[in-house]
């Protein structure tokens, strides 16, 4: 039979059209997968925190770890600079007042042992969520002496509104006066 010889017009035009169709579902293939990939690292990217991701268990931030309160305030680094670490929880921030020397290189830790819970220094560019299992680190300085207020600004049950605090900006050698014998310095007291 003529349809049986490969060298035939309509066998030709089927061996066209399969291999057409191949080609087709194969590309296909390739933009359901390229629009997968892209909406995995879209999802992936948007649910994680951070970049450099750094983790805290809440259940235990009072028992041990860098976020124990003897361990909350403001400390002097060997380099000179100063991370001040703190604890944002329903509904007050500890310490409620943070110190900092004025014009000196600073970085904010800090995290959440119940709910999320916003991070502001209104007058600074400095604005997060501490989010509860994971550590909040930002870098600061400031410019000139003064305070700022913290208000919460996520949403983080009825006492919401309530919660604020305050960062103090000094001069360099009365925060130093200040650090003195004490580990951690805070305004609080
Ligand atoms: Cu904490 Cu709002």
């Amino acid at each position: 039979m003529a349809s049986q010889d490969a060298s035939s017009p309509t066998a030709e035009a089927d061996i066209a059209e399969r291999v057409e169709r191949r080609w087709a579902i194969l590309s296909v293939g390739i933009i359901v997968l390229l629009a997968l990939l892209a909406a995995f690292a879209g999802i992936h990217q948007a649910t994680m925190p951070q970049g450099r991701v750094e983790t805290a268990n809440p259940a235990k931030l009072h028992l041990d770890g860098e976020f124990v309160e003897s361990n909350l305030g403001s400390a002097l680094e060997p380099d000179g600079s100063v991370i001040v670490r703190a604890i944002g929880q329903q509904y007050s921030f500890t310490p409620q007042c943070m110190v900092v020397p004025v014009s000196t290189q600073v970085t904010f830790r800090a995290t959440s042992p119940d709910v999320i819970h916003g991070f502001l220094i209104q007058g600074t560019n400095i604005n997060t969520m501490l989010v509860p299992g994971y550590v909040s680190a930002l870098p600061a300085r400031f410019d000139k002496i003064g305070e700022h207020l913290m208000p919460c600004q996520e949403f983080c049950g009825v006492g919401h509104e309530g919660m604020w605090a305050k960062v103090k900006v000094i001069d360099k050698a009365e925060f130093l006066k200040l650090g003195g014998d004490r580990r951690r310095v805070t305004c609080v007291d």
